[in-house]
């Protein structure tokens, strides 16, 4: 592609800038004036990565998607390699500014077994039965963020939950206790969610709680998923800390939305998560663009991990952004990903490692 054609392309899909995205649902003249939503301050955001190996093997999940008929195929018709399944989950702890601390849990990964074994090393299967887990935040439906859903029911089946309105009907069906298992990889549920659920759209912020926000942004995915719930805290002192599963609608346009439609929105501190970028890492001259956008916002701390891409990561570290890097944790695992595994440059949060902020 020629990069005239592609920087054309940024302002119309959601890996760059995406400007219909970034102004959500404030009218232009209100986003032009800037700085009009104020959801008050938390005193610090520690992020522990229960998870982010949604995957084992990048050639195996490739495989699998390739012979269903590729990325765009209804994620519950492939037919995954079942040893190849992990998931992808990270437990939020926030500290209100009275120091008083509350625990979130974001995602709840895919193969039910991998799901068990991680949360029961991380005692999150014990936060789950004594209930101090406050919210389940499912960024989006996709495969490997919503698919192991029973692996948090079982354990706590009226947990507060958020869940994003353009989710698949067979997500909402899962969620009520579907079984989709007869296809390899693809879910069941036997524990029927039974408390309160939010279904998130973008006509509004849900304050979570003072310093705690999250938004909703209709963007595409593969596998015909759509739509992405965004955590975004205001860390006194500091600045905006966003917390993502997959970041479907571009790093940029989280940004950009905080810049725009935020108090001080434009003092960005860090972020977590998945960044979707290189996510096969492959390369392509929009993750240039991507690195220069983001060095603009002059961010302090990057947590990345799962679908950013460890290449796109290397290289981001390289041109000078902050990237927090892990410890070898993941190692002891009894599942390792074969491209972590690979490599030394720990640029990734990895499986047990935390991050605050
Ligand atoms: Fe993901
Ligand atoms: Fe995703």
């Amino acid at each position: 592609m020629k990069r005239r054609d592609f920087l054309k392309g940024l302002a119309a899909t959601s890996g760059g800038v995406a400007l219909s995205g970034a102004v959500g649902t404030l009218s232009k003249a209100r986003a032009r004036k800037g700085g009009q939503e104020d959801f008050g301050e938390v005193k610090s955001v520690k992020v522990h990565c229960i998870s982010e190996t949604s995957w084992f093997d990048n050639a195996t999940l490739g495989k699998d998607i390739k012979q269903a008929g590729g990325i765009n195929t209804n994620q519950y018709e492939v037919a995954y390699t079942e040893e190849n399944l992990g998931g992808y989950a990270a437990l939020v702890e926030v500290e209100a500014l009275d120091g008083t601390v509350k625990k979130y849990l974001l995602d709840s990964g895919w193969s039910n077994d991998w799901m068990d074994y991680v949360f029961e090393k991380d005692g999150i299967d014990r936060m789950l039965q004594n209930k101090e887990i406050d919210t389940l935040f499912i960024s989006h439906d996709h495969i490997d963020h919503f698919f192991g859903i029973e692996s948090t029911l079982k354990h706590q089946p009226d947990i507060k939950m958020y869940f994003p309105g353009t989710a698949m009907k067979k997500s909402f069906e899962l969620l009520k206790g579907a079984d989709f298992s007869a296809t390899p990889g693809c879910p069941k549920n036997s524990v029927p969610h039974k408390g309160e659920l939010i279904v998130t759209n973008t006509d509004k912020l849900y304050k979570i709680q003072d310093g705690m926000a999250l938004k909703f942004f209709d963007a595409p995915a593969t596998l015909q998923v759509r739509g992405e719930n965004v955590l975004y805290f205001k860390i006194k002192d500091k600045g905006y800390v966003t917390v993502t599963g997959c970041c479907h609608p571009g790093i940029m346009t989280l940004l950009n939305h905080a810049r725009r439609n935020f108090k001080d929105g434009n003092r960005n501190y860090g972020c977590y998560g998945g960044l979707h970028i290189a996510v096969f890492e492959n390369w392509d001259p929009k993750f240039d663009d991507i690195i220069r956008g983001v060095k603009s916002f002059n961010m302090q701390r990057i947590g990345c991990n799962h679908c950013t891409g460890w290449i796109w990561a290397e290289k981001a570290e390289k041109a000078g952004l902050p990237i927090i890097h892990g410890t070898d944790k993941h190692e002891s695992y009894k599942k390792v990903g074969t491209l972590a595994h690979s490599k030394t440059s720990n640029v990734y949060l990895g499986n047990g490692d935390s991050v605050t902020f």
